[in-house]
């Protein structure tokens, strides 16, 4: 091998919009944990021109790209080998850009998720009613996880009726997901709410009624807000949740999986996560 040439060692995020996204920072602390030398960008691609987008970066030997907002499912579609929870979800987060042109897809969004919740916060899943809120793409990459663990119950809510029925449809084989609007939660309380709806974009909440919070019910936030609470946080929080949380730690835990995936070590995610709170 000729120690000379030094191969890039570029890895991205790719979405629109994008300069937001703390995934450079995160993977950036990964690398120095690790000690691996690479550089991680944000690179914002035209809304119509995705696969052009990839395309050119290939060619720019990047070597992994993280795919956010709005692109996930058309990455699913571009990608020539998908993982099995890729195909759960329809929808891919993670992509490794190989040598001889092809392009493997993952999504590490489910397991995020679920590993925040369990490690992280000690949260149960297994046996427990889980509420989730919205039925859009964000909730479709994480259903295949929440499933696997294996609830006692798995409702779905939805401001569009039909898109939560569609959901339930789509993963029937997966599990058993009921399907309602708000106003058709009943007086039923949940043990984990899980919101998953973009309602936080500007700074709504979901039409959910109080009635679904039982004494100990965990409320988490999909979205973060890394200068203070998410307009869902507050909600449960001054409702009594017995625990509020946001997606900070989802963002951190899926990073952190994508790093696994490309660079095959495994990474710290508390040490992270808690320089991002400390830097509100
Ligand atoms: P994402 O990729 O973030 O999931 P999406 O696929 O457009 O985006 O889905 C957005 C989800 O948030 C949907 O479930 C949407 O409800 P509808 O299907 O009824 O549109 C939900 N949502 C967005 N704004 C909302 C609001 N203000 N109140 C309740 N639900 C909202």
């Amino acid at each position: 091998m000729n120690k000379e040439v030094s191969t890039p060692n570029r890895y991205a995020v790719v979405g629109n919009p994008v300069s937001h996204s703390l995934s450079p920072r995160i993977h950036q602390a990964f690398a120095r944990q690790a000690r691996i030398d690479l550089s991680y960008e944000a690179i914002e691609l035209p809304e119509a021109g995705f696969a052009k987008g990839i395309e050119n970066l290939q060619s720019q030997e990047f070597k992994g790209l993280n795919v956010t907002v709005p692109f996930k499912q058309q990455a699913w579609l571009l990608c020539d080998r998908k993982s099995p929870r890729a195909n759960d979800a329809r929808a891919v987060n993670t992509l490794i850009l190989l040598s001889d042109g092809t392009i493997a897809g993952d999504n590490t969004d489910g397991v995020g998720l679920t590993r925040d919740l369990v490690n992280n916060h000690r949260a149960l899943i297994k046996r427990r009613k889980v509420l989730v809120l919205g039925a859009g793409g964000a909730v479709r990459g994480v259903l295949p996880s929440l499933l696997a663990l294996s609830p006692e119950n798995l409702t779905v809510a939805n401001r569009t009726l039909e898109k939560a029925e569609q959901l339930a449809k789509d993963f029937q084989n997966i599990g058993e997901v009921t399907s309602c609007a708000y106003d058709g939660l009943g007086r039923e309380k949940f043990d984990l709410i899980i919101n998953g709806t973009s309602a936080g974009l500007t700074h709504e909440i979901p039409p959910v009624p109080d009635t679904v919070l039982g004494v100990n019910s965990i409320c988490y936030d999909m979205m973060y807000n890394i200068t203070g609470n998410t307009a869902f946080v507050d909600w449960a929080i001054n409702r009594g949740a017995s625990s509020s949380i946001d997606g900070l730690g989802m963002l951190v835990e899926q990073a952190a999986e994508s790093f696994f995936i490309w660079h095959g070590v495994p990474v710290d995610t508390a040490e992270v996560i808690a320089s991002l709170r400390g830097q509100k």
